[in-house]
């Protein structure tokens, strides 16, 4: 893994931006994939900020959201493709027919799961991968447990992983599903490049076991090892245990 550990989460996440804008301008068809969570949002903001400027085309490039809570549809508050819209989509130039996502609210779910994996596949995989992390060491929603699952698929979310997405439902984690739908492992680890941003203390242990640590189940986010190029950005809170 390729760590840089900088001053600050805003540095962090100009770094990550810059980082994507480049790629973007040598490989204009760019297949993306792109996570929620709070950690990007600054980094989002800022590939705005360079689309506007332009400096980021992304009018040729395709985008895989990596999840979607089970029940609720895009306009939905809580929903991923909806916090995606407000902080980066709207903001960029993605063609809406090359920006997918996974339909929380079809009827059959694993189906949704098997179209999702051959979309990917038949845009040749993911180019460019963005990735946060949770406490537990998850990324996108594949949780910490005895298997992982390799493939796109459902997944009861732990308890914990509800509390820490409970922001946008109001903070009540009785209001957040107690399913999703997620890429798999093998389609994570399968990108031409993964980026992962990590920001503030918080992070600390899951960064140190990530990079450090023993392969495991109960921390997805270690299998990342094994991949060719992975580029880790941390700031010093989330880098203080490594
Ligand atoms: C969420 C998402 C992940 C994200 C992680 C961290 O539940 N499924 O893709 O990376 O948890 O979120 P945050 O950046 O808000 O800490």
């Amino acid at each position: 893994m390729d760590v840089t550990i900088f001053e600050s989460a805003a540095e962090a996440s100009r770094a990550v931006a810059r980082r994507v804008a480049d790629v973007l301008r040598r490989v204009p068809d760019l297949v993306l994939g792109l996570p929620a969570g709070r950690t990007p949002v600054d980094a989002y903001t800022e590939l705005c900020r360079l689309h506007s400027a332009g400096e980021a085309d992304f009018s040729r490039a395709t985008a895989f959201l990596l999840d979607e809570f089970v029940g609720l549809d895009a306009s939905q508050a809580g929903s991923f493709r909806r916090f995606l819209t407000e902080h980066l989509l709207s903001g960029i130039n993605l063609d809406p027919g090359r920006t997918h996502s996974l339909n929380g609210i079809v009827a059959d779910p694993d189906m949704e799961c098997e179209r999702y994996e051959e979309t990917i596949a038949a845009c040749g995989g993911l180019g460019l991968l963005l990735l946060g992390i949770g406490v537990n060491g998850h990324i996108g929603f594949n949780e910490p447990g005895d298997a992982l699952k390799a493939r796109t698929h459902r997944v009861t979310l732990l308890d914990s992983t509800r509390a820490e997405n409970a922001g946008p439902f109001g903070g009540v984690v009785a209001r957040v599903p107690r399913e999703a739908l997620s890429i798999g492992m093998a389609t994570i680890l399968r990108a031409d490049t993964i980026m992962l941003i990590a920001t503030g203390e918080r992070k600390a242990k899951a960064v140190a076991a990530m990079s450090r640590g023993p392969l495991t189940t109960q921390l997805p986010a270690s299998f990342l090892q094994v991949h060719r190029r992975v580029e880790v950005y941390l700031d010093r809170g989330a880098a203080e245990a490594l």
